[in-house]
């Protein structure tokens, strides 16, 4: 050992000393165009009500929801993805308020394509919020789901979407043959230009409590393990993945994000489509409680929370933080 010397010469702090060489070198870097903002929809006007397990976060009338808009624009992100909060009476069930064409997520979408034509327009494509047992499409008798019939009404929920003038559905209910119901009803409706985002990849996760609160979908009896994916499989993530993308989507999610980053960094060494990661209810709130208790810096552990999402592998995430954090970056 060199006594002047200890390290041997192999010093990777040399590259960390000056703010300058740390700038310089870094590998990853966030942008406010990285980010899409989930939207929760309500009924009426000037409605802008807190989601008490998700404090920050708000349900929005349409008009309230546009001025949430203006400040996506103004601060450079990318996209809004929306979700409809129904009253109890307006809930069946099938959920069909939700391709009826003067809907409240289809009169966003005009409000919002007309208002807002830079940002993209995504809408969760399912059926939890607008079903009154809360079961993401139709039960059969025995209180299983229904694939077949959901996969109807999810091709006449997309069209819906599409006549509105959406950029992109996301589908999030995990029925098998989705993605192709969606494309096929699509085409055929000569909405070729319309985009699928598959939540391709989405666990049975106790980080979505705070949103079945916040869109009021928490299902009436039983749970979602029947069709979401089992948090203890990684394997598995890649056929759900290849189905999707030979069914023809474009852009594949992992949900959630923080507890999955290595299903993120699979899907992104296992694919050429763009990969994109949620943020979810849980992980917001997680991140938020610390914060107010004074346990966490907010601003410092939600930006980093963010890029350890893309250097996973994230193309783009999808967060509650999204005004926050494109805030911060300047
Ligand atoms: C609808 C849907 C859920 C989320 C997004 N779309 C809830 C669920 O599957 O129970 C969760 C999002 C979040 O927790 O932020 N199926």
């Amino acid at each position: 050992m060199n006594p002047f010397n200890p390290s041997s010469g192999h010093e990777p702090r040399r590259l960390r000393r000056h703010p300058a060489m740390r700038r310089m070198l870094r590998e990853h870097h966030l942008r406010a165009t990285d980010f899409i903002l989930p939207v929760f929809l309500v009924e009426g006007e000037g409605v802008r009500t807190e989601i008490s397990s998700m404090p920050g976060v708000f349900r929005h009338s349409i008009d309230s929801a546009l001025q949430l808009c203006a400040e996506a624009v103004a601060r450079g992100v990318s996209g809004v993805l929306l979700f409809g909060v129904l009253e109890e009476h307006c809930k069946d069930a099938t959920g069909s308020v939700s391709w009826d064409a003067e809907g409240l997520v289809q009169r966003a979408i005009r409000a919002i394509r007309s208002g807002y034509p830079q940002l993209l327009i995504i809408a969760d494509a399912c059926f939890c919020e607008y079903t009154a047992h809360g079961h993401c499409g139709v039960l059969d008798a025995g209180g299983d789901r229904d694939d077949y019939a959901t996969l109807e009404n999810l091709q006449r929920q997309a069209i819906s979407y599409a006549e509105a003038g959406v950029d992109v559905v996301a589908p999030s209910g995990m029925v098998d043959g989705m993605v192709m119901a969606i494309r096929e009803a699509l085409d055929a409706a000569r909405h070729p230009q319309v985009g699928i985002l598959s939540y391709a990849v989405k666990y049975a996760s106790a980080f979505y409590g705070p949103f079945r609160d916040a869109a009021d979908s928490a299902p009436q009896f039983g749970d979602r393990k029947g069709y979401q994916m089992d948090p203890a499989n990684r394997r598995e993530a890649f056929r759900e993945m290849a189905l999707d993308i030979q069914e023809g989507c474009d852009m594949v999610m992992v949900k959630p994000a923080m507890a999955y980053l290595d299903v993120i960094r699979d899907l992104r060494e296992r694919c050429d489509l763009p990969v994109l990661a949620y943020q979810v209810s849980g992980e917001y709130s997680m991140l938020q409680a610390a914060a107010r208790a004074g346990w966490l810096d907010l601003q410092s552990s939600v930006l980093e929370s963010l890029l350890g999402i893309k250097r996973a592998g994230a193309d783009a995430i999808i967060t509650y933080y999204a005004l926050a954090a494109a805030d911060w970056l300047g």
